[in-house]
């Protein structure tokens, strides 16, 4: 699919509700397929990521219903599917599924192959497999990457320091150790998105924090639960910016969650176009798992900011990253962006993906080993590719709007993974695009 965006006529207005939460959304899934009895989810993320990972809890026996905007999960024991267990383009999906399943009481003694598409397929996958593989673990990949082969078996607790920030590995770690007898303590080098914590603790299993440090006391089984996943801040940001970008604009965001261990975004656009965005008082409410949601209005007030992005915020924002990449364009001065190299191994090298495709657009861009030296100036229209990345075709497709000129962007299907609704939003709020393919 391509998408044809035009510059924007007129400024942007109106109200949206953001798309569920992906990463809370593959959690209620996988939770809910581990867990015994049953489990409700409202505002389930309908988006190709996550469904795999409910495939994958339906294909190891959950009964799944769709009752209009619930999901119920009904979780019994677990059997071993007969086929690869295929999480396409989930990063999320694979590796916590990996951690949960390595030691499986109902599984052990039988194999499950982990699959996925060609980007997970090229993504390191050692960061989880050395661990589990040191709790007991028998995990076969290709060389460090998926297909990833589990062999159930019992396993050992595992007291770890983590040497990178990543919510994906703590959270592995953790369901492992779920099926392990005894205390599993993960400590983080900085904070990652702590939404396994959160939830967990819904589903009947104690999680005790401090600081960075996690623990879980296995083994424990989970229990059915109830939540309403909040509206996704990483897909809220395309809307946000949108709005930062295109003169006059002023929107309103319903329903964002806003996780401190995700808000690093807004702390940057704060810097970047200070008071553009406000959470609205009187809306925060903290639902099931624990997560604060609010209200977000967000307004046009001048041209952003070049920035130098303070280092500690890296983690906090990671995903925002291409969006971040593509306001710095067409920012007043100078944007640097250091100690982001995770940005390399996400869904795609974002550094060097963001560097091409925004040159094309006539930026002038240095691509660094951990990071990038964007000078703000005029964006020219053009055509670019997504590079098989959702959030590189949004926020290519957000930029555009202040381009000089139409700007086409190839492979718009990968939009999908995490917001489906992403061109029907834009349209809401009054932006031209077209669907040309
Ligand atoms: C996620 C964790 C982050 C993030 C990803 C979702 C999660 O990855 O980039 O989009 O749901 O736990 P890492 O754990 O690799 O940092």
């Amino acid at each position: 699919m391509q998408l044809r965006v035009h510059p924007a006529r007129s400024a942007l207005s109106g109200s949206i509700r953001a798309p569920g939460d992906k990463s809370i959304s593959h959690r209620a899934a996988l939770f809910g397929g581990l867990a015994r009895g049953t489990t409700e989810i409202r505002g389930f993320l309908e988006g190709e990521d996550t469904r795999a990972t409910l495939a994958a809890v339906a294909a190891l026996g959950a009964i799944v219903e769709r009752d209009g905007e619930t999901i119920r999960i009904h979780g019994g024991p677990l059997r071993a599917p007969d086929e690869p267990l295929d999480l396409g383009n989930a990063g999320t999906g694979i590796r916590l599924l990996a951690g949960a399943l390595a030691g499986h009481p109902d599984l052990r003694g039988r194999t499950i192959t982990l699959t996925g598409d060609g980007s997970l397929s090229r993504r390191p996958m050692d960061r989880i497999i050395e661990p589990l593989e040191r709790m007991g673990a028998r995990i076969g990949s290709n060389d460090g990457r998926a297909p990833l082969v589990l062999h159930p078996r019992p396993l050992q607790p595992i007291d770890i320091e983590l040497s990178i920030a990543s919510a994906q590995v703590k959270s592995a770690i953790l369901l492992a150790g779920l099926n392990a007898d005894g205390r599993t303590r993960v400590v983080s080098p900085a904070p990652s998105r702590d939404h396994t914590e959160r939830l967990l603790p819904a589903f009947g299993v104690p999680v005790r924090v401090d600081g960075l440090r996690v623990e879980v006391d296995g083994p424990v089984r989970l229990r059915g639960g109830r939540l309403t996943v909040p509206g996704d801040l990483s897909s809220a940001t395309f809307p946000l910016a949108a709005a930062l970008l295109v003169p006059g604009s002023a929107i309103r965001l319903n329903g964002v969650g806003l996780n401190p261990t995700r808000d690093g975004v807004l702390r940057i656009l704060e810097r970047m176009a200070p008071g553009s965005v406000e959470r609205q008082a009187g809306t925060i409410d903290c639902g099931a798992g624990d997560e604060p949601v609010a209200d977000l209005a967000a307004c046009h007030v001048g041209r952003p900011l070049g920035i130098d992005v303070p280092v500690e915020w890296v983690p906090l924002a990671i995903d925002e990253f291409p969006m971040l990449m593509a306001l710095a364009a067409v920012a007043e001065g100078e944007t640097v962006i250091r100690g982001a190299e995770e940005l390399r191994v996400k869904e795609s090298d974002r550094i060097a993906v963001m560097t091409e495709q925004l040159r094309r657009l006539g930026v002038s861009i240095e691509e660094r080993p951990d990071g990038a030296r964007i000078a703000g100036g005029a964006v020219r229209g053009g055509r670019v590719d997504a590079g098989g990345d959702h959030r590189v075709a949004m926020s290519l497709a957000v930029l555009a709007l202040v381009a000089d000129a139409p700007v086409d962007i190839d492979g718009a299907d990968w939009i999908a993974t995490s917001y489906p609704g992403f061109v029907e939003d834009l349209r809401t709020l009054g932006a031209e695009i077209e669907v040309l393919q």
